[in-house]
């Protein structure tokens, strides 16, 4: 009998294979348009409101956030059945809830380092802990019973050099597959809060850029003769062809096993709370002897944020988006 209230356990591993799609939308000149549409892009640091931070030649928009679409024409493509149906399978799950979309434009730069997505907890997928307690709580794996399965979609749209999409569906001590260019529509669907995964470099050596001087109130506008420019206080700082920057769309949606599960976040018998989120993180620091100080305020304590993000990281210190 499944209680629902009953703690929903995932494996500790890799819980959904991914699935790949040589087509992921049947209108992708529709998803075109839109990321045409989509300019000027602001900074990763703006959208996510990192304050002052840079977030080197990384844009974004969204689509789609907290289960509803906030950008227009983006509607349909966010209830793509291919993806829907791709999550049902890859998570034997029977309630496919859409949460998410957004696009990432990155310049060409050096590889990123292999990371895990921000994870969904129940009782902390609203902004009820900061953002930056999110990437520590999945990397501990103190959180696993709270954990909410989700399907990431990520669909590539660049016809350039390198930017090859590195993943690891079976942990990192076993090898990695790789999806490379050309593609176009091409898509990965897997679970990338719980499978490591990586970019490569993007372009040719001589094009990349760590780009630690673009502001975070920079953009990137796409102008009439279809260049990428990056725009900084009404000034033009650098500029590609519309072939360089690499282009993806990612999706996210919750995947329930069946209604009952579905149930039991809709009523939140089973959500953790942000005083449950320092006990446990307390009592694991406790355990193994690491030495801490009590939290205060999440929002303000610097000293138990900087202890939270130096204790439970990515084995590389890899960033989570
Ligand atoms: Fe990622």
């Amino acid at each position: 009998m499944s209680d629902a209230n009953a703690p929903v356990i995932r494996s500790t591993n890799l819980l959904a294979p991914p699935v790949g799609m040589d087509i992921a939308f049947s209108d992708p000149q529709g998803i075109s348009d839109l990321i045409d549409k989509g300019s000027a892009y602001k900074t990763l640091s703006a959208v996510h409101k990192n304050t002052g931070e840079t977030s080197g030649g990384w844009f974004r928009n969204f689509w789609a956030l907290g289960e509803k679409g906030v950008f227009d024409g983006a509607e349909p493509f966010f209830y793509n059945q291919n993806f829907i149906n791709a999550a049902k399978q890859s998570f034997q799950a029977e309630v496919i809830r859409p949460v998410a979309m957004m696009t990432n434009l990155n310049l060409p730069a050096p590889g990123a380092p292999f990371h895990l997505d921000l994870p969904f907890f129940r009782g902390a997928q609203n902004r009820e802990v900061p953002s930056w307690m999110l990437a520590p709580m999945g990397y501990s794996g103190l959180f696993h019973n709270w954990a909410i399965p989700v399907a990431s979609a990520i669909t590539w749209f660049y016809d350039g050099v390198g930017g090859e999409f590195e993943y690891w569906p079976n942990g990192l001590n076993r090898p990695s597959l790789t999806e490379s260019p050309p593609y176009s529509n091409r898509c990965v669907l897997a679970d990338n809060e719980y499978m490591y995964h990586r970019v490569g470099a993007i372009g040719d050596p001589a094009e990349q850029n760590n780009y630690d001087d673009i502001g975070y109130d920079a953009t990137l506008c796409l102008s009439g003769d279809r260049k990428w420019n990056v725009v900084e206080d009404g000034k033009t700082t650098a500029m590609f062809d519309y072939g360089q920057v690499r282009v993806s769309v990612l999706w996210k949606a919750y995947c329930f096993k069946n209604e009952v599960e579905a149930g039991s976040f809709d009523d939140h018998s089973h959500d953790l709370n942000p005083q449950m989120v320092a006990d446990i993180f307390c009592a694991d620091m406790k355990s193994r002897g690491i030495p801490f100080t009590t939290p205060g305020d999440f929002t303000t304590d610097k000293i138990w944020k900087d202890k939270i993000l130096s204790v439970y990281r990515a084995p590389d210190g890899g960033a989570s988006y």
